[in-house]
């Protein structure tokens, strides 16, 4: 792709974004910096970076043939991807399967618990608030979204659960929760942004539980860089 990096757009906690020679695209580059508890406690992962790009892509592109529109476009080199230029949609989307982290605190379920049906839950992406959790109601009131693409974004979040719980679970991981991101293209469609990563999902080994992902790094449970290859192993051997 004949496409040119330009000036930084903004620097997050994992990823920086560039403009580029095209403004339809932009381009993404993934650090290995690893942030939790917003921002209180600040650590690195070697290699992170590349894995949650070259995971994040391969997932999209999975999602993409099961129709979900993502802003995945190409690959670029280890840590860089062109992805389209949208509007994050200020709303942290979380799944859940499985009771683990805030979920459990905030209710008193003992982590691991099976729930009923997976649940849907929002937090307003705001750091200086501390990304406090919000409802429907206020999503509509504040005119965050409109109610049709609240709609699409609960569709699209579901949809991306199915597919990734499906697939995760052929690779011996349960998915136990995960955090999106949705963007909205110039013409108003939403789609699917941000990443999906160790960073971003809880992942339980199939047979022992184990933790494969970042609550590694936020409880210093150890062996984190090699939980990030584990899960990257086990997607690539797919
Ligand atoms: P939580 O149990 O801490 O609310 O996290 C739910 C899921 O969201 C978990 O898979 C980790 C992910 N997550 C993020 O991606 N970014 C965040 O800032 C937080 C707090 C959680």
């Amino acid at each position: 792709m004949d496409i040119k990096k330009m000036n930084q757009l903004y620097e997050g906690k994992a990823k920086k974004v560039f403009a580029t020679s095209d403004p339809s695209y932009y381009i993404v580059e993934y650090k290995d910096d690893a942030t939790a508890f917003n921002g209180v406690k600040r650590g690195t992962i070697a290699g992170k970076g590349v894995i949650n790009n070259k995971m994040s892509n391969l997932m999209f592109q999975l999602l993409e043939k099961n129709g979900v529109k993502t802003h995945y476009v190409e690959q670029l080199s280890d840590r860089e991807t062109v992805v389209k230029a949208v509007k994050i949609v200020p709303l942290e989307i979380i799944i859940r399967n499985v009771a683990a982290g805030s979920f459990s605190k905030r209710y008193g379920v003992e982590e691991g618990r099976q729930l009923k049906n997976p649940t849907l839950e929002f937090s307003l992406k705001d750091d200086a608030l501390n990304d406090p959790l919000i409802n429907d109601s206020h999503i509509l009131a504040l005119d965050i979204v409109s109610e049709p693409e609240l709609d699409a974004i609960r569709k699209l979040a579901y949809k991306v659960n199915d597919v990734l719980k499906e697939f995760f679970a052929g690779v011996g991981v349960k998915l136990i929760d995960f955090k999106i991101e949705a963007g909205r293209l110039p013409d108003g469609t939403i789609i699917l942004a941000d990443e999906i990563s160790p960073d971003t999902c809880r992942f339980w080994d199939a047979k022992t539980n184990e933790k494969l992902d970042k609550d590694r790094f936020r409880r210093d449970l150890g062996n984190v860089e090699e939980a990030y290859n584990e899960m990257f192993r086990r997607i690539t051997n797919a």
